[in-house]
């Protein structure tokens, strides 16, 4: 809030493990999420839905070794929260009390999502928001755009304002018209963090794969900075071709 006071955009990036949890936070990333995109770009699971809490707890824990400086939030995976307001505060009490976490994120803003919100908000567990597209919930909203048109852009702002009102921390929109992001983020006292949803956001979060050019399977809103893939498969295949030819000395 302090940040969106001030007018500094919050730089958000995802870690999945000691070594990029070390890399993000050493750049300067002032939110690190464990992200359950780890799931597809990471575990090679087709969605995000497979993932278990058990997972992202060992994931989080890498990522929490690495990060000493950053803010450390973690994705609870589907249906780890969504069943009861039990079952939520049980799953980002663990995240809390065995990896470190510092929030929780949670997917989604209809009435019941809010109240969980609101209960995990009043125990003292941070929660960040996701609207918009929410990969969690794929099989009823596909992957497109979401806010198109104007019932659907009056729900989200709704949605925006219910989270805030519930005592979330930051909302991460994803894959929404710019111009609804805008509308939201300035009708908003918390921080919008946006994936896909253009350049008026508080804050922008990236998934760390994507941007360092390691997913084979980017959106099309991901911008790759740099093609760690290709030069790691370069480098790999160099050592390879060293090996079989006999050429391969460590010291030379
Ligand atoms: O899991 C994730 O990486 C996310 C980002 C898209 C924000 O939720």
């Amino acid at each position: 809030m302090q940040y969106k006071l001030q007018g500094r955009a919050i730089v958000a990036l995802t870690a999945w493990d000691y070594m990029s949890g070390v890399i993000v936070d050493q750049a300067g990333a002032d939110l690190v999420l464990v992200g359950d995109s780890l799931a597809m770009a990471v575990l090679g699971h087709d969605s995000t839905l497979p993932l278990t809490l058990d997972e992202m707890l060992h994931h989080g824990r890498a990522v929490r070794r690495g990060v000493k400086r950053a803010l450390v939030v973690l994705d609870l995976p589907f249906l780890t929260y969504q069943e009861s307001v039990g079952q939520a505060i049980a799953s980002a009490g663990r995240a809390l009390k065995e990896a470190g976490m510092q929030g929780v994120k949670l997917e989604g803003g209809h009435p019941e999502m809010i109240e969980t919100v609101r209960r995990l908000v009043n125990i003292g567990i941070p929660v960040m928001g996701h609207i918009g597209l929410t990969p969690q919930s794929l099989h009823q909203l596909g992957l497109r755009q979401q806010g198109q048109g104007e019932a659907e852009q009056a729900a989200l702002i709704d949605q925006a304002v219910a989270l805030e009102r519930a005592g979330a921390f930051a909302l991460v929109l994803e894959h929404v018209p710019a111009e609804l992001a805008r509308q939201i983020s300035q009708k908003l006292m918390i921080p919008t963090i946006g994936i896909g949803a253009g350049p008026d956001c508080d804050g922008q979060v990236l998934v760390t794969a994507d941007l360092w050019g390691l997913s084979d399977r980017q959106p099309p809103f991901a911008k790759v900075y740099v093609n760690l893939r290709q030069a790691a498969l370069g480098a790999t295949a160099e050592f390879c071709e060293d090996v079989r030819a006999g050429r391969f000395d460590p010291k030379a």
